[in-house]
């Protein structure tokens, strides 16, 4: 059954193409950004604290259950189920899950096409076209329907090349270009004037902050975004890994490159914001807050790279490839969802199912364009808020409760035979039934009523 499917070819591959999806706007945009907004060394400090308890027990939940079931979240969580009234709970978990996906895509192509046009923009700038460059980043909807568009049909040819000779191909050429790319920004950034200051911003924790729920809340939403986890993307690429391979062991390696990647997006991101301080660039806000979000992104760092002069072109051609790149091994995972889905559940063909969903959620792009003040945070707050530790929650559940403990062994055990002496089979299986759904849910009813 698993050959039929497709199947990662080593250890490597997987490992690139998980961490590839891991690693995308969530690392390198979102956490140096939620990171300057809540306190630098105090948000890192619950981040890791965070995805280490709890995000990578929830992978570690997707990754058993997919590569036990060789199939989609709906499918895996209907086998591993032992009643009818478990199995359309899970089936209805993994439907959720890959609407859940779409949507995030929906949105996520939206932010990558800015990504493109930027990136575009200094190639424009360096040949003198300069109404061009200004066009590619003035806010518009021309512009963002145009490289949304570019962008999901990136997305669409890498997927409909398959497992093995799209994403994990393709993962495997991106993701090291991209480690490349941001280590060696990083050590331009650290070399300039105010960059210092920026590290000292980012290493120093403010322990009062550390503690505040809201920073809490928004390191939780982080981590989660940050693993792909709840929408069955890391479940499906589970359902792609050969039975030999130990999965504690490769789980472990995508969240410490995810993590790692974050954390040294921050090194990036938050020293350049000084430096763009000392070069004359406002970037606190009117309450004297650090300027985050969108605005530091897509103002902050262009102002710095403005006044960077020749440099400051070729520095931002290589900041928006890195997140273009970033951006597109995380999207092609989100697609595979719905993808693997509906080619295993109603047996269309690969070529079929990619180009009718990824049309779909083309349109569903568009129409958050259109109606952008309303539905773009709106589609972000309830996919990645909401929806992605509610399902995480669900997984772990199944993981904890719902599937038979010893079938849960001998999953573990084809790619690790001793796993049962190890610290990950003492303390994981009690961590994923209470400890992480306990927490989530706590953190989750906080957020709605806190
Ligand atoms: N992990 C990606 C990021 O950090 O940008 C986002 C993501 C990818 C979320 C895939 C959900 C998903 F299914």
């Amino acid at each position: 059954m698993a050959s039929a499917r497709g199947e990662f070819s080593s250890r490597f591959g997987f490992v690139m193409a998980a961490a590839g999806s891991a690693v995308g706007l969530g690392n390198i945009w979102g956490f140096p950004t939620q990171a300057a907004s809540n306190g630098g060394a105090a948000f890192l400090l619950i981040y890791l604290v965070l995805a280490f308890t709890l995000a990578y027990p929830a992978l570690m939940a997707e990754l058993i259950i997919g590569r036990h079931a060789h199939a989609n979240a709906v499918n895996a969580l209907r086998l591993i189920s032992p009643n009818s009234q478990l199995r359309n709970i899970g089936a209805a978990t993994g439907i959720i899950g890959f609407i859940v996906a779409s949507l995030i895509l929906s949105f996520y192509a939206i932010v990558a096409g800015w990504m493109i046009a930027f990136c575009l923009s200094s190639l424009a700038n360096l040949l003198g076209l300069s109404d061009l460059a200004a066009w590619l980043t003035t806010f518009g909807l021309p512009r963002n329907v145009l490289f949304m568009g570019i962008f999901i049909v990136f997305t669409i040819g890498i997927i409909s090349a398959g497992v093995r000779e799209g994403i994990e191909r393709w993962s495997a050429r991106l993701m090291p270009a991209l480690l490349a790319t941001l280590f060696l920004l990083v050590a331009y950034v650290l070399t300039l004037d105010g960059a210092m200051e920026g590290l000292r911003v980012y290493l120093l924790p403010d322990f009062e902050r550390a503690l505040s729920p809201t920073l809490i809340i928004a390191a939780l939403g982080a981590a989660f975004f940050s693993l792909s986890l709840g929408v069955g993307t890391m479940l499906i690429y589970g359902s792609y890994i050969n039975d030999d391979e130990n999965l504690p062991v490769v789980g472990g390696l995508v969240t410490l490159v995810d993590i790692l990647i974050a954390v040294m997006a921050g090194f990036l991101v938050i020293p350049a914001m000084y430096v763009a301080l000392h070069n004359g660039v406002d970037i606190f806000t009117a309450t004297g807050e650090l300027i985050s979000e969108d605005t530091l992104i897509f103002t902050v760092l262009p102002e710095l790279f403005t006044t960077m002069g020749f440099a400051g072109i070729i520095v931002s051609f290589t900041f928006f490839f890195l997140m273009s790149i970033a951006a597109l091994t995380s999207s092609i995972s989100m697609l595979e969802v719905p993808v693997a889905y509906v080619i295993e559940e109603h047996g269309l063909k690969r070529k079929t199912a990619v180009f009718s969903i990824g049309g779909a959620i083309a349109l569903a792009s568009g129409v958050i364009l259109l109606n952008f003040e309303s539905l773009f945070g709106l589609v972000i707050a309830f996919t990645t808020r909401y929806s992605q530790p509610l399902l995480g929650f669900m997984f772990c559940i199944y993981a904890g409760w719902v599937w038979h403990r010893d079938q849960l062994l001998q999953e573990l055990r084809k790619g690790s035979p001793e796993v049962e002496h190890t610290l990950f089979w003492k303390i994981w299986p009690w961590y994923v039934k209470l400890v992480c759904p306990v927490i989530i849910l706590g953190i989750f009813m906080h957020s709605l009523w806190g």
